[in-house]
């Protein structure tokens, strides 16, 4: 096809694709289940509490599966499956998983540091490499990962948690240009401020600021993050690798700092 054939609509398309949502049962994971499957993709829903995958499977027509992923044994179970499923049919992962363990550096124990690791890091590694030469067999995929505002900048008591999220960004990077001659393209998404079911409401004047501090001028939702993995896991991003895109209301490009300007 040469450029000037190119119908755009077409290539946001996922039809007779299967894909794999590594926590898929709530919040960010839940939607990045609805977009996929709403350009064609057909969906294994995976999460660590078994009816929450299921209520996602069955919102969009896909199929679920109960695995705690930080355990490489259950994570190469799900690629089992999704082989199982998919066949060579099987196109792409989005690994929406990731826990902040927040407090000051000096109060994690030893465990928490491997905890903190385990819950965004490690399970993206083994992600890919379970899943990256399964694509790479099947003529080429994606892989998509959830970063985080704190892996470009510093949050309040996410210490560990950033140095996690900034290793999943230089992760895509890595991966990425390891798996580009095998057709994998691997990226991330870094959300801002996000608005779920667990999220904590200040009062209403903190909310306020927290808000007027954001350039887009709201908190984000789980849609804001879906538009561009859906993007990312299609072939209208056949030439980006390697990336993090930030969708956080562009809060990770303002600087604290006050300005001396009036
Ligand atoms: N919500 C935010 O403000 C925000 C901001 C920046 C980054 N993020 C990142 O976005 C991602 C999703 O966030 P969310 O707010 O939608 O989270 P969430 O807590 O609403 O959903 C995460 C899902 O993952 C599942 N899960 C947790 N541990 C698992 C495991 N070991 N194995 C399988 N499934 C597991 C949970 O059961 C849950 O259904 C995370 O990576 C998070 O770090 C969120």
């Amino acid at each position: 096809m040469t450029d000037s054939n190119i119908h755009y609509p077409d290539l946001l398309r996922l039809d007779g694709k299967g894909f794999v949502v590594l926590g898929a049962g709530a919040g960010i994971g839940r939607e990045v289940s609805r977009a996929l499957t709403q350009n064609g993709a057909q969906v294994l829903c995976v999460d660590l509490k078994g009816e929450v995958a299921a209520e996602t499977a069955s919102l969009v027509g896909g199929l679920s599966m109960a695995a705690d992923i930080t355990q490489r044994a259950q994570l190469e179970q799900v690629f089992a499956k999704a082989k199982d499923s998919f066949g060579t049919r099987f196109s792409g992962v989005v690994d929406v998983v990731g826990i902040t363990l927040p407090n000051f550096l000096p109060d994690y124990s030893d465990d928490d540091i491997d905890r903190q690791f385990d819950l965004v890091l490690k399970h993206a590694i083994m992600t890919i490499q379970i899943a990256g030469p399964m694509l790479a067999a099947n003529g080429g995929g994606s892989i998509t990962l959830i970063g985080s505002l704190a892996g470009f900048v510093s949050t309040r008591k996410a210490l560990l948690y950033g140095l996690a999220k900034g290793a999943v960004h230089q992760l895509a990077a890595f991966a990425g240009h390891e798996f580009g001659p095998h057709g994998v393209r691997v990226n991330a998404v870094a959300p801002g401020r996000i608005q779920n079911s667990g999220t904590i409401f200040p009062d209403p004047d903190r909310w306020k600021a927290i808000e007027a501090a954001i350039p887009l001028g709201r908190v984000g939702t789980p849609a804001d993050i879906a538009g561009p993995v859906l993007f990312l896991a299609s072939d209208l991003a056949r030439y980006v690798t390697g990336n993090t895109i930030a969708a956080d209301g562009g809060i990770s490009k303002v600087t604290a700092l006050p300005s001396s300007l009036v």
